[in-house]
């Protein structure tokens, strides 16, 4: 989907369809008067019939308007205006997207970030609708052919011309391409997304942006570094282990960088520790922590951001088999310190275990935050709608709630105090990869927080977050959206870009 600019009167453009959104509890405003005086009354005459949508996130096309060149007219509900914040803006711009799409036109133009969003800036809204809009144009093609009659995808979309409009559009453009890399490699299938093709689509993206270098460490050259938890969880799969890096050189040469360490174990079948027959398949989404640090690194790269940022990857396949680790195992992590198996479906930890303290001692980061599907106890605290953050450090919290909240991608910060460390104490190892059932997502963030000593570290579980159920089942590309707001924080804001 391309973006463009138009700085035509809405009533005399000539597009397949114009989108304008609709205040349950608002007079029309310029724009929609505009378009009731040109149609010689239409939307009042509807709303008097109760035609007109006015619930959040419900359309309505109307065509072929008399007094307007436009060929539709999407209208998109948005609820009481005192309740249109940053989330309901998201919401109604990707309801609008896919009603555009079902609709068949292949070209818009859009009206939503004329409408009022608390604490929400122009800019903000044109970026967020141009993103929202990208976002519900996707439908997984990449193994099953649409029908002939399904509807198209959308090819551009126009937005009133403005002082920031070609600027905000670039980094949406941008943004919604590492959103797109992250649903991609999510939805791709366990046959396809193996821990190779996870490093061949970062050497792919190292190729594609001058100033991204990449770095794949084999099985051997971790052996030499003692990544032995990383290669523990791996040696019961035919495909082989990887440990990606991606960096990104954009700020002063010497300054430390920002660091992304993401899971990607490509199917997590539990392994000797077999996962029930029950929805295994959701398992290839077990990488999202991967995408999300390769879609970042994309969007970094497209943006040009003027700092330094590390993406590393841990990439494994976790089968059982007669080469599997198994409980009971001791095994000796990178960082010198003995781990005992008690559960092998508790792999995600094991694995950034190294991952984290390889990204510590070697690319020496300024912070550094970890993204996993990690716990399907944090599914159970959260659901879907925010992502869990655990850190002892309050100021990154923040940091991090704040850019969620900023990029309408929400998390929500759960403890990690010292208390629950006992948890994962054993009489024949340093830690045990188990915690018990209470509070399993913060057991498994202490876990990984012996592993960050002395480094600024926060741990982000987006077991909940990173895919939907139904609408349809998908990747939905998540926290993109939140560690890209950080980082551009970090790099002075986006009026600095
Ligand atoms: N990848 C899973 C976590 C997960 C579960 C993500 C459901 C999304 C949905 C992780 O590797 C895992 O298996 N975790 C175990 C940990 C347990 C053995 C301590 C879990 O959550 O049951
Ligand atoms: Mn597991
Ligand atoms: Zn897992």
């Amino acid at each position: 989907m391309q973006f463009t600019t138009s700085s035509e009167a809405a009533s005399q453009l000539a597009t397949d369809c114009l989108i304008v959104g609709l205040f349950q509890d608002q007079p029309f405003d310029d724009d929609l008067t505009a378009l009731d005086q040109a149609t010689d009354g239409v939307l009042t005459r509807l709303l008097e019939d109760g035609d007109l949508p006015r619930g959040a996130g419900k359309t309505l096309i109307l065509h072929a308007l008399p007094g307007i060149k436009a060929s539709r007219m999407l209208i998109v509900g948005l609820g009481k205006a005192e309740k249109f914040n940053g989330i309901a803006f998201t919401r109604a711009a990707q309801a609008a997207g896919k009603a555009l799409r079902q609709s068949r036109a292949r070209h818009a133009h859009c009206l939503l970030a004329n409408s009022p969003v608390a604490d929400r800036d122009e800019s903000w809204k044109l970026r967020h609708a141009a993103v929202a809009l990208a976002h519900a144009d996707y439908v997984y093609t990449a193994t099953k052919k649409p029908k002939d009659d399904a509807p198209p995808a959308t090819d551009s979309v126009s937005f009133p011309a403005g002082d920031a409009a070609e600027t905000q559009l670039a980094i949406a453009e941008a943004v919604a391409a590492g959103v797109q890399l992250a649903r991609d490699l999510g939805d791709a299938p366990p046959n396809v997304c193996t821990p190779i093709y996870l490093a061949e689509t970062a050497t792919r993206l190292a190729g594609e942006h001058a100033g991204l270098e990449v770095e794949v460490l084999d099985e051997d050259q971790m052996a030499k570094l003692g990544m032995n938890a990383l290669l523990a969880v791996g040696q019961g799969s035919v495909n082989p282990s990887r440990l990606i890096r991606l960096s990104w050189r954009g700020g002063k040469d010497g300054d430390a960088p920002l660091a992304l360490v993401g899971k990607g174990v490509t199917f997590d079948t539990g392994g000797i520790s077999l996962k029930p027959r029950e929805l295994m398949e959701q398992m290839k989404f077990d990488m999202c922590g991967a995408a999300t640090t390769l879609g970042v690194m994309e969007t970094v790269a497209r943006m040009k951001l003027p700092i330094n940022v590390e993406g590393v990857v841990a990439a494994v396949e976790n089968m059982p088999d007669g080469k599997a680790y198994r409980p009971g195992d001791i095994i000796t992590t990178m960082s010198g310190k003995t781990v005992e198996v008690h559960n092998t479906d508790a792999e995600g930890r094991m694995i950034l275990a190294d991952a984290i303290y390889w990204t510590g001692q070697n690319l020496k980061p300024a912070k550094m935050v970890d993204i996993a599907t990690l716990t399907g106890a944090c599914v159970v605290a959260l659901g879907h709608h925010a992502s869990g953050i655990m850190s002892q450090d309050d100021e990154l919290v923040e940091e991090l709630l704040g850019a969620g909240h900023a990029a309408a991608d929400r998390g929500w910060r759960l403890p990690l105090w010292d208390e629950y460390q006992e948890q994962i104490e054993t009489p024949f190892a340093d830690m045990k990869n188990l915690g018990g059932m209470p509070a399993g997502s913060v057991t498994a963030a202490c876990f990984l927080s012996r592993f960050a000593d002395g480094q600024r570290w926060a741990h982000i579980d987006i077991a909940g977050s990173a895919w939907q159920w139904g609408k349809p089942e998908s990747a939905t590309g998540r926290p993109v959206g939140m560690l890209v707001e950080w980082l551009v924080n970090n790099a002075g804001g986006w009026s600095a870009l």
